[in-house]
């Protein structure tokens, strides 16, 4: 129940990389220089308070196979890292592509006219000007395009990138922070790849109903690449870039992930974990020791491991940060008792919903519907919402609120679900608590949805207004 991967799609995946060893051979061939990680480019806003990024075509040759037409922001595949902080930043995107597109920002709070939604078109050489004012906590959020009925395909050959948002206090913090040296970035994607090395998006019907799931993992858009890091605590911020796969992620030597930030900013003390699960959309970062060296592997799965990334250590990097923090300033507000309406959201398969269309992908059995306002909530209001989902896990996103996980299936939360969150993976039940605080009206509504973009694009997707 923990996992919707099939035996289809998981058979899929062992017939790429699979068993520990065979992982661990594949990777160690390819310890070269030239397969050493390379991070997304860096776009810092913080002096111009200004974001230019132009959707491009590229062409990409992954791992050395045929090459593959993609797209990217402002680079053939992904796009930059950007680094923003609070304030005004005046954004603009381009659409260089022959296809409309949008761009959402994943985990920033603002107004629906700024979230770039389904309702945000941009067309084709067309630009779409945001004036984003940005006040929130520091966190790891994501930007996307989110064209409804082309989203799981324009996202999966490479419309989407990361944000730091950062108040520049990390120092502070003791937390590391020198980008691709002790402050990794990874974006985690599986891709299907064919005999000639090129990347296929193929969809069954199977694909859509399990979600696609590939044969190969790319990290940061490279596949078989080793993280080189030096001898002391590491900070990886980890995105689910994936369409459809969960991660239950760890470290094949046993060394734990110390977690201490989720989707929307710092906890307050790192919590150890053995084992970290990821699902669509969501975020983590995690500190690692590497004073000791050695060269783990990051697996995923623990029943069926197969190899995420390769790290190696390296003596003659500085290690700026040697000790764990004991605290950090994550202070994730405590909204339980201030809830002033609750609501039920069935993410299960109903009649409804299949004989409406969309293959019974839908929202307490009402597939998306682009039209449709779905719940009007007050602004500045807290809201419990109950979400069930007995059949699948699916991971359940909310736009312009970040919100707390007051329970899942009847208990506490998991660990990684104990800061503030925007997308929670739902095997069973989970109640979450959010304060609306920022507007959203008809014409431009915030949405919620399943992550798994196959799902979402299928019709598990419903609107809010919030006034
Ligand atoms: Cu990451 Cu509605 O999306
Ligand atoms: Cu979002
Ligand atoms: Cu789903």
């Amino acid at each position: 129940r923990r996992h919707f991967l099939t035996s289809t799609s998981a058979a899929i995946l062992t017939a790429g990389v699979l068993s520990q060893t065979s992982v661990r051979r594949a990777f160690a061939q390819r310890q070269t220089p030239q397969s050493r990680l390379a991070m997304p480019p860096l776009l810092d806003t913080r002096a111009t308070g200004r974001l230019v990024l132009r959707a491009t075509p590229g062409s990409t040759a992954f791992n050395g196979g045929a090459s593959t037409p993609t797209a990217g922001y402002n680079q053939a595949y992904l796009g930059p890292t950007v680094v923003m902080q609070n304030g005004d930043l005046a954004a603009e995107v381009q659409n260089g592509l022959d296809e409309a597109i949008t761009t959402h920002w994943h985990g920033l709070l603002v107004p629906g006219e700024h979230d770039g939604g389904p309702q945000q078109a941009i067309e084709p050489g067309a630009a779409w000007n945001p004036d984003l004012t940005i006040a929130q906590d520091p966190a790891t959020v994501w930007y996307h395009t989110h064209m409804h009925g082309r989203i799981p395909e324009q996202v999966y050959f490479g419309l989407a990138g990361v944000i730091h948002l950062t108040d520049g206090q990390d120092d502070a913090r003791g937390l590391p922070s020198t980008y691709g040296m002790d402050d990794l970035t990874l974006v985690l994607q599986d891709r299907r790849f064919d005999s000639s090395g090129r990347m296929i998006y193929d969809p069954s019907m199977m694909d859509i109903m399990h979600g696609f799931a590939g044969n190969r993992m790319l990290i940061n858009g490279q596949a078989g690449a080793t993280a080189v890091v030096p001898h002391g605590i590491v900070r990886l911020r980890l995105l689910n870039g994936s369409n459809a796969r969960n991660y239950t992620l760890f470290m094949d030597d046993a060394r734990p992930m110390h977690l201490v930030a989720t989707d929307g900013g710092f906890l307050p003390a790192p919590v150890a974990l053995d084992v970290l699960r990821l699902s669509p959309g969501e975020r983590a970062e995690v500190l690692v020791d590497f004073s000791s060296g050695g060269a783990p592997v990051m697996m995923s799965d623990p029943g069926q491991a197969y190899g995420v990334l390769q790290f190696a250590t390296d003596s003659t990097l500085s290690a700026r940060i040697t000790r764990l923090p004991d605290q950090l300033d994550g202070a994730p507000e405590d909204l339980s008792g201030t809830e002033a309406v609750t609501r039920q959201v069935s993410l299960d398969m109903g009649m409804g919903g299949m004989m409406m269309g969309g293959g019974g992908f839908a929202i307490n059995g009402r597939p998306f519907d682009m039209r449709r306002i779905d719940f009007e909530v007050a602004l500045g209001s807290v809201e419990r919402w109950q979400i069930r989902s007995t059949m699948v896990a699916h991971p359940f996103h909310v736009h312009g609120v970040r919100f707390r996980v007051l329970t899942e299936n009847g208990g506490p939360p998991r660990p990684e679900n104990t800061g503030w969150k925007d997308t929670v993976l739902v095997p069973g039940e989970a109640e979450i608590l959010a304060r609306f605080d920022k507007p959203a009206n008809r014409e431009m509504p915030f949405m919620f949805h399943c992550h798994i973009l196959e799902h979402e694009n299928a019709g598990m997707m419903g609107q809010f207004t919030v006034a």
